[in-house]
């Protein structure tokens, strides 16, 4: 297949553009370069725009002819959603429906969409199922759960054939090295508890230590960009017309804040100094998938997942692949 990478220059995109070239598809990539990299564009042509601008991103759906989208290209900070709101709707909700609409004019039917555990907000059981009620409780979550809306509508009015997937905790690096993290301002633990190994940052905060969970830190799910990735193209199969479907994306396993440094500090061998902080507003205590609709209707298992494997790979990409970070 022919697909169109929106976003495919950024931290999850670029993996999946590895992962589709590798699985024999051809990805094309399209990106403003905001926030992605030139350097992680390696995987087929690169076209350069933005979402919200039809006119070139309607030449470039003419130009190509692809079978499907992939849909990366979003703002994803919850914090800066809160204060820009407008922002965020402008670029994830009014890209998406300029996505949908260019989409349709050109007679591409598919498309795969970058959902979030963040359209859950805090939801009081665990582990998340998809028909948990999606109640966000941030700008960011809630431009994420318009645009499975949208496309949920656009399926059932225009015949497209859409599949949001949504990731809890992205993380870890291409085994090989080819692609990985790097954001700015990094706000995510395991890279910042990277960073603090190979002595970039002076220590990590820990946002929160009285939490009710068995060490009073908060639990999150982290999945290997790798399964990410994977998982993107396996949804491709499924698109199908007029039926839009979702899936969670995580590992079904839970891992504090403390666990992760732990693991941290025996595969760094280093020293990681801990600072204790007050709690982040917003962070529920515990974020952990049920994604056995995956496994069913995917047929996709997490392989890359332990958190061992996640903080080894994002290690190398950092101190041996992408030094310029820890410098
Ligand atoms: N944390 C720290 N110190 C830090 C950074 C993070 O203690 O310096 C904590 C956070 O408070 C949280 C956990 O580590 O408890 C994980 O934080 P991340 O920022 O790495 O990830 P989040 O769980 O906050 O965010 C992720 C995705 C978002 C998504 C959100 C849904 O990155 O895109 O889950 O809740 F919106």
């Amino acid at each position: 297949m022919k697909v169109l990478v929106a976003g495919g220059a950024g931290y999850i995109g670029s993996h999946t553009c590895k992962a589709l070239a590798e699985a024999g598809h051809t990805p094309i990539v399209y990106d403003s370069l905001h926030t992605g990299h030139s350097w992680a564009i390696k995987w087929g042509a690169f076209e350069r725009g933005d979402l919200n601008d039809a006119a070139t991103l309607g030449a470039v759906l003419k130009r190509h002819r692809p079978d499907a989208v992939i849909n990366f290209a979003a703002l994803a900070y919850v914090g800066d959603s809160v204060r820009e709101p407008n922002h965020y709707y402008r670029v994830n909700v009014g890209g998406l429906l300029t996505l949908i609409e260019t989409m349709r004019a050109h007679d591409v039917g598919a498309m795969v969409f970058s959902s979030s555990c963040a359209t859950y907000g805090e939801p009081d059981r665990q582990p998340i199922d998809e028909d948990t009620r999606q109640f966000p409780i941030s700008p960011y979550g809630r431009t994420k759960l318009v645009g499975e809306m949208m496309l949920s509508d656009a399926c059932a009015a225009h015949g497209l054939g859409a599949v949001a997937l949504r990731y809890f905790n992205a993380a870890g690096a291409d085994a090989a090295g080819e692609t990985g993290e790097e954001h700015d301002p990094e706000t995510h633990l395991i890279p910042l508890v990277l960073q603090a190994a190979a002595g970039v940052r002076p220590h990590i905060s820990i946002f929160g230590s009285d939490y009710d969970t068995p060490d009073g830190t908060c639990i999150r799910d982290y999945i290997h960009v790798t399964d990410l990735a994977a998982a993107h193209v396996a949804a491709l199969s499924v698109c199908a017309p007029g039926k839009f479907a979702a899936f969670n994306l995580g590992t079904g396993t839970g891992t504090s804040i403390n666990e992760i440094i732990t693991h941290a500090c025996a595969i760094t061998g280093k020293n990681i100094p801990v600072v204790p902080a007050s709690r982040r507003p917003g962070d529920p205590p515990r974020l952990v998938a049920n994604a056995s609709r995956a496994a069913a209707g995917l047929k996709w298992r997490p392989l890359h997942s332990t958190p061992e494997n996640i903080i080894e790979t994002a290690w190398r990409w950092m101190t041996e692949h992408r030094q310029r970070v820890v410098k």
